[in-house]
């Protein structure tokens, strides 16, 4: 069986000082869970909540890095960089840096190859419009995403990488997609992966729903066949909301 993988994404939210504080709170509440939880925190807060999360079972990621190992681009932060500190975690592609920051498939590619090279694990996000969704587009949506962002991985990587389907319509809207859609969608991304590298890789690949996931909808969510955990945003920036969705089934 699949583990459940949940995943805050803080965005641009959180000071260190708010770091310590929200691990230090956390980390009793969900030392017993047998879920893996991970927390995406902001560059500026990385150093610090990896300190926090030093002896805890809470991860620590990043939400986004270069491509490139070093060089001429102002203002980036590298693979390596992000290893030299412990970063065990890092999203890549996410919809917000597709829609602002002109983050591609391509690019996609790119910085998931590098997260590798550099011994990271990518949390790389697929999801559709709700034009493309009306548009009857969801599945060659998100299946091409995968397919482009997974291009020239072995299959051991493939097993590595964590795939969030969010829904761009259901992020930070409140709307979540009804348990039923988020499952098809994430079935039909494992069967892409099991055309593409088989279906013992496909079965073993972690792929979370994201996109309003609070504490009243984890569990139907968490439940279904295919979803193997959650990424997610304003939830996770509460600790006693973030740990009930940790602690989904009680
Ligand atoms: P949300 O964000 O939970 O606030 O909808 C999810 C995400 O963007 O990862």
């Amino acid at each position: 069986m699949r583990r459940k993988v949940i995943a805050g994404n803080w965005k641009m939210n959180m000071l260190p000082n708010e770091t310590i504080q929200f691990i230090e709170d956390l980390a009793p509440l969900v030392k017993d869970t047998e879920h893996e939880v991970i927390l995406c925190v902001p560059y500026t807060d990385l150093f610090y909540a990896l300190l926090t999360a030093q002896n805890t079972n809470i991860k620590i990621g990043a939400q986004n890095m270069h491509f490139a190992e070093s060089g001429a681009y102002t203002g980036e932060v590298s693979g390596k960089m992000l290893k030299s500190i412990n970063v065990e975690y890092v999203i890549i592609g996410h919809s917000e840096r597709r829609q602002y920051f002109n983050e591609t498939d391509e690019t996609v590619n790119k910085k998931v190859k590098a997260a590798f090279e550099n011994g990271l694990k990518p949390i790389v996000c697929v999801g559709e419009t709700l034009e493309q969704r009306e548009a009857g587009k969801v599945e060659e949506i998100i299946t091409n995403q995968t397919k482009l962002a997974l291009e020239g991985l072995t299959n051991e990587q493939v097993e590595n990488t964590i795939i969030a389907y969010e829904p761009i319509w259901a992020i930070g809207t409140g709307k979540t997609a009804t348990k039923e859609d988020a499952n098809d969608a994430v079935k039909a991304i494992r069967k892409k992966i099991a055309e593409i590298y088989g279906q013992n890789v496909a079965d073993g690949v972690i792929i979370q729903y994201g996109g309003s996931v609070k504490s009243s909808n984890a569990s139907e969510l968490f439940s279904m066949s295919d979803i193997d955990g959650a990424l997610v945003g304003g939830a996770s920036l509460k600790v006693d909301e973030f740990q009930k969705i940790i602690k989904f089934e009680q």
